[in-house]
């Protein structure tokens, strides 16, 4: 049966099938060779659109951004001191005004109940941006940046994700490569292994038997034999910055070094990052750390740079992903 998302939110993949999830990375391919020939749309002509952001973001905002005004789209934008959502009306109130003026609602926050209850109330698609338990448009991008520069069909792709294996990014790819039948390890210290939640390894377990995935925590380097995605994200994700000293001596061994690239034994394997990075001290928060005696760089300047580093492709690809995003669940 033909694939059909309209007035779908998207909130988790783990809402969607391997085919609804196929069907939109092939129309992100589409929309990016659109894009690439000069074509301008108008596919989300007529519609608006607005972004609730409760977080700092560069790149979701961006997509969001130039995705909905490529195919002719409005956008508000909308952070939390400039509106009144959660302080002086209910995120259902909220919901459901937003919902007459727009046609989609984009929202980026903490509580994954956010999210739900905003598609619960709002009548329109609404869009994960990233919670403190998902990120779920950023996969999108991975899997399209992968098909581009790994030469294998996603279900034969080993991922291993590595550092923090019980953040957003972490549990965003246990459901992604159950959904798409690839091999998931988590890779980080032993202490961590107690805090992934269990009910997400659970679940995607029982996606991972149905599809042939495999989703795998361990602290053995061995485990990384094999990978062609090397994956990393910052040590103290937003929110927890306060926790960077911790961080910092549980995952110094984690850091992703030339070295650990090598320990996969492929020499083509890739480095993807959701990025924004610490690789170097050019970042006011590099920099005061180091003067307070903390390394907080997750990965080499060498691997960001080599040969096996992807993420600006990665970072692009989030504009394509999300206007597919888009164009697919707008009525
Ligand atoms: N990867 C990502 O979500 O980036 P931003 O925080 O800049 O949106
Ligand atoms: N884990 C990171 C991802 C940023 C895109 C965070 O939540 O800050």
């Amino acid at each position: 049966m033909a694939v059909n998302l309209k007035g779908r939110s998207f909130l988790t993949l783990m809402d969607f099938t391997p085919e609804e999830i196929r069907y939109l990375l092939d129309l992100s391919h589409d929309l990016k060779a659109k894009k690439r020939a000069g074509i301008k749309g108008d596919l989300l002509q007529g519609k608006n659109v607005v972004l609730l952001f409760e977080k700092t973001s560069t790149r979701t905002r961006c997509a969001f951004e130039v995705g909905a005004m490529d195919e002719g789209a409005g956008v508000t934008f909308l952070d939390s001191k400039s509106s009144q959502m959660g302080k002086k009306e209910s995120l259902e109130d909220t919901a459901k005004v937003l919902g007459r003026f727009y046609d989609g609602i984009e929202y980026r926050g903490y509580d994954q109940k956010v999210v739900e209850d905003l598609a619960k109330y709002a009548g329109v698609p609404v869009w994960n941006g990233l919670t403190d338990v998902d990120h779920p448009t950023q996969i999108l991008a991975d899997l399209l940046t992968i098909e581009e520069h790994v030469a294998k069909p996603l279900r034969q792709v080993k991922v291993v994700f590595v550092g923090d294996i019980r953040n957003n990014m972490a549990y965003a790819w246990m459901y992604g490569c159950a959904k798409m039948g690839m091999s998931f390890v988590a890779y980080g210290p032993a202490e961590l292994a107690d805090q992934v939640d269990a009910d997400v390894v659970a679940r995607a377990r029982a996606v991972a038997e149905e599809t042939g995935a495999s989703i795998e925590i361990s602290s053995d380097i061995e485990s990384i034999k094999g990978a062609d995605v090397l994956y990393t994200d910052i040590w103290a994700s937003m929110g927890e910055e306060e926790q960077i000293p911790e961080r910092v001596r549980m995952l110094t061994p984690f850091r992703v070094t030339k070295e650990m690239l090598d320990a996969t034994g492929n020499e083509d394997v890739i480095f993807l990052h959701c990025l924004p990075s610490f690789h170097d001290f050019e970042t006011t928060m590099a920099e005061g750390q180091q003067e307070l005696g903390y390394d907080i760089r997750e990965v080499t300047d060498e691997v960001f740079k080599s040969r096996h580093s992807k993420v600006f492709d990665e970072a692009e690809n989030r504009m394509h992903t999300i206007k597919a995003v888009m164009v697919a669940t707008m009525a």
